[in-house]
């Protein structure tokens, strides 16, 4: 494979960024009244302002041209073709067809069919729900739904239940548990009736070890409070690939939801892995975001590179990684029901594309995906923006700001998003600190003293994703935009984005060191000499944390 820093395209950008370096962007502004107009975008209800962006429209062009040389289009076709993108897991990855209205196949296979079958298995259990029709064992109406998974099993849904917080029923409960920790589930359960409770078990594989331990002690819960005699089968419904590991829980087939391995968990939420949020919004409301997905599907794959909203999203985010350095990406949303976002998009990106090794398994040349962060405006205002007005480090960051309902903190809520993004880009002058220093009463002495540390350099950048209305329809948009974005950047470094044995690596050594664990309840001391392949520090602690179980009994 050709090293992507030696293309000639990518060298031009370097090139360009040596001679783009030296220019703040209130110049950038300055030199051309045309800019916004220039860079920005609008599609699927969505503007785009990128002008914030230490780019100018020769940046723009020379990103599109690294795009087409490592082609992109084709990358694109082979996706929307169903063929076996994720190569080291030799599958497709083809989320796209979760929300389509046309044929997508897989293996020669269309598998809308299947999709839609899926999708009316929601209706009916959603509507069941919604209507008091679906009932506990002791037929009681199910009044609560508590969804068990995590990662992409758990993200999606309930980053989006709570953005669509304003169009869930109020009739129902809905809580997501993902931690191991019990803490979570209890706090969840606490004020839960166990007979009007269903629990859905939502695992692409049904190995994951927190989700089935959580399973287990939902079980428990339910035994304890139902009472032998009730069968717990009625509470339990399961999300998943493995139908046989579900019906090792002992959910039966009529109780299982399928769903396909050409869907990665963190691109699931458009799938059966959606029920919890089916049943908090309903089915149309459900549809109507998949409605949104699919019209940004549908802009992604026909609109040329410079008018594409994840494509450009994608360059733009090359373009601060590669040639700018920046290490991190922070995510604002002026919304505070989006307050989720910044931890789904952390499993978009950072799960897709925090890889060092390129698909024929070379090392990468470049950096890959930033760190992903973020909170909801304008709360983050006040904790972590000191950083991005007088630190030392490059954040870009991503505003994103519904409009919203006619109100005074609404207003409130969108001029601060805007006077963010201006400020951070503006800046202000030893000069001007001075000026207002002096204007606010300071002596010239004092003023002169001040200054600097009233100074901030500016020239942040940022872009702005302005959406009409948080709606289930805008949110499906918003988070397919992402997906094609990490998508098509995970190309252009030349990177599998669909796999993740890094995190598999992880738990396997969680599998390996709970033994260990368990052999010292019978407060015998840790055996470094029994696991010579671990290192001093995990010896270290297991060592500690014996010796503290066993001085306390616990
Ligand atoms: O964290 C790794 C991961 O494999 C994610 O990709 C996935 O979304 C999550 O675990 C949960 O997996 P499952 O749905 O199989 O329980």
């Amino acid at each position: 494979m050709t090293r992507l820093t030696r293309t000639s395209h990518w060298q031009a950008l370097a090139e360009h960024r040596k001679s783009l370096a030296p220019r703040h962007l209130n110049d950038l502004f300055a030199a051309d009244p045309r800019r916004f107009e220039r860079l920005s975008l609008r599609g699927c209800e969505l503007l785009f302002d990128f002008s914030k962006q230490r780019i100018v429209p020769e940046t723009v062009q020379l990103l599109a041209r690294l795009a087409d040389a490592r082609e992109l289009k084709s990358h694109m076709a082979r996706m929307a073709a169903g063929e076996a993108i994720n190569a080291t897991e030799n599958r497709a990855a083809l989320h796209i067809a979760l929300r389509a209205d046309r044929p997508y196949r897989v293996g020669g296979e269309d598998v809308l069919p299947q999709v839609r079958e899926t999708r009316a298995q929601m209706r009916r259990l959603a509507d069941a729900i919604g209507s008091g029709a679906r009932c506990g064992s002791g037929g009681k109406p199910v009044s609560a739904i508590v969804n068990l998974g995590i990662g992409g099993s758990d993200l999606g849904p309930r980053m989006a239940a709570q953005a669509l917080a304003e169009f869930t029923a109020p009739r129902l409960k809905i809580r997501f548990v993902a931690n191991i920790d019990p803490a979570e589930l209890d706090g969840a359960l606490r004020d839960l009736d166990p007979a009007g409770t269903l629990f859905i078990v939502s695992s692409k594989t049904f190995t994951t070890q927190e989700t089935l331990a959580n399973a287990k002690a939902a079980m428990r819960w339910l035994a304890r409070h139902l009472g032998t005699g009730d069968d717990p089968g009625r509470h339990f419904v399961a999300v998943s690939n493995n139908l046989a590991g579900a019906a090792a829980l002992g959910i039966g087939a009529d109780d299982c939801l399928a769903m396909a391995d050409w869907v990665g968990g963190r691109f699931s939420m458009w799938s059966a892995i959606g029920l919890p949020l089916a049943c908090a919004i309903g089915m149309d409301a459900f549809e109507d975001m998949l409605a949104g997905a699919r019209a940004m599907d549908e802009h992604f794959l026909a609109a040329p590179f410079a008018e594409n909203l994840p494509v450009m999203m994608a360059l733009i985010g090359i373009w601060n990684t590669n040639f700018l350095g920046a290490g991190s990406l922070a995510v604002i949303p002026y919304a505070h029901n989006l307050g989720l976002l910044p931890a789904y998009l952390q499993q978009l990106e950072m799960e897709s594309n925090g890889k060092c090794v390129r698909l024929d398994g070379s090392p990468v040349d470049c950096d890959t995906a930033p760190v992903i962060w973020g909170m909801a405006g304008t709360v983050g205002q006040h904790a972590f923006h000191q950083l991005f007005y007088q630190g030392t480090r490059l954040t870009p960051i991503d505003f994103i700001v519904p409009a919203g309902r006619e109100s005074p903190e609404a207003r409130a809520l969108v001029a601060n998003a805007l006077a963010q993004s201006a400020a951070l880009m503006r800046g202000k002058s030893v000069e001007e600190a001075r000026d207002q220093l002096r204007a606010g009463g300071r002596s010239e002495a004092e003023a002169a003293r001040l200054a600097p540390h009233h100074a901030c350099p500016g020239n942040q950048p940022s872009s702005t994703l302005l959406l009409p209305r948080l709606t289930p329809r805008t949110l499906g948009s918003l988070i397919a935009l992402y997906e094609h974005k990490a998508a098509v950047q995970g190309w252009i470094w030349g990177i599998n984005s669909f796999d993740q044995w890094g995190v598999e690596h992880g738990k396997q050594m969680a599998r390996e060191i709970l033994p260990s664990m368990l052999a010292g309840a019978d407060g015998t001391a840790h055996r470094p000499d029994a696991y010579p392949a671990w290192d001093g520090s995990t010896h270290g602690l297991l060592a500690a944390l014996r010796a503290w179980r066993a001085a306390t009994g616990e």
